[in-house]
């Protein structure tokens, strides 16, 4: 049955200022989408250089859309005045919404929603960004796990349609609602997931990427061949090696070790040149080699 207007979701908490925790790539791009959409955004981070280097990532993407004629310096300004960076996360205060895009560390995660229970207002919603780890677990560490969250972006998040909304058994369908509908209003296509591994997008993607690690380690294909033959054939628009870069070979390894611990397929135990490249520094194109070289 086609879905009428009468079930598009329904914002039912009112959102107007969102918190966002992390300076990576991810809650980079996020903190974008968000006030790409017209929201108030504050971001918190460790150190005045993570969020300067925020705004400067979001001034490039502005500054070449606006050389592409897709945005203007009265938009560009616009976006950039409704950032508010901040180092304590007490900033949060009165925020309705918090997205969390730190490391996937569940001990550092659950240290951070004991403390967002603490300081949000009663009623936000705290939506974690996590890949791999229960969110569950997330919203035991407070008294609201009514209202913890999965917001699963896909990177670069400014440019990725796709959004998982992951509830647990505790989420209420209000909150899914409304983060179902937060989701639409910032031109992003909301999946609902359960709290499974992997939700539904890495358990099929990442078996498929080790399998890429796999099969260059048998050693009779170049990693420029397999990147090809995937992007011509399958219409990818990145070959797997391409595409680890891009996620970074540390978070790749992260979800994958988790994949293997969660499902115990032998299959899905990391390729030992995912492990070696993180080993060596190599995480991807934030440090300019990963599986390829990036000048
Ligand atoms: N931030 C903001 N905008 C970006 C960007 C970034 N990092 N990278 C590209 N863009 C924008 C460009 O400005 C351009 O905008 P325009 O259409 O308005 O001009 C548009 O995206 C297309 O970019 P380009 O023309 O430079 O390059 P491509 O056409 O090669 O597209 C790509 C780049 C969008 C990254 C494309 O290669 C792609 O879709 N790759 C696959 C990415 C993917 O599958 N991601 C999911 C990974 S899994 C994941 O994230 C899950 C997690 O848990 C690990």
């Amino acid at each position: 049955e086609t879905p009428t207007a009468d079930d598009a979701p329904a914002l039912r908490h009112e959102i107007t200022r969102v918190g966002v925790v992390g300076t990576g790539t991810m809650a980079g791009g996020i903190v974008e989408v968000f006030a790409k959409a017209g929201y108030d955004v504050v971001y918190v981070g460790r150190s005045q250089d993570k969020l300067d280097a925020v705004v400067t990532q979001i001034t490039r993407n502005q500054d070449r859309a606006i050389e592409k004629g897709r945005s203007d310096a009265a938009t560009k300004d616009a976006i950039l005045g409704r950032l508010t960076g901040a180092t304590e996360r007490e900033a949060l205060g009165d925020v309705d919404l918090v997205v969390e895009a730190i490391a996937e560390d569940l001990d550092v995660k659950t240290e951070l929603y004991r403390d967002l229970d603490r300081i949000t207002k009663p009623g936000a919603i705290l939506a974690t960004t996590t890949s791999s780890l229960p969110i569950t677990q997330l919203g035991a560490a407070t008294k609201r796990p009514e209202a913890v969250i999965g917001m699963h972006f896909f990177n670069p998040a400014p440019v990725m349609k796709l959004v998982e909304v992951v509830t647990t058994d505790q989420t209420s369908p209000e909150v899914d609602e409304t983060v179902r509908a937060l989701c639409a209003s910032v031109g992003k296509v909301a999946v609902s997931c359960g709290d499974r591994s992997g939700f539904i997008v890495n358990a099929l993607l990442f078996p498929y990427l080790n399998d890429a690690v796999l099969l260059a380690e048998a050693g009779e294909h170049q990693l420029v061949e397999i990147d090809a033959a995937i992007k011509a054939q399958v219409g990818l628009p990145m070959g797997p090696f391409e595409l680890l870069d891009v996620v970074g070979t540390d978070v790749s390894l992260a979800i994958q070790k988790e994949l293997h611990a969660e499902f115990g397929e032998p299959g899905l135990k990391p390729a030992a040149t995912l492990e070696s490249l993180v080993a060596q520094g190599r995480l991807g194109r934030k440090t300019g080699a990963g599986f390829h070289e990036y000048a």
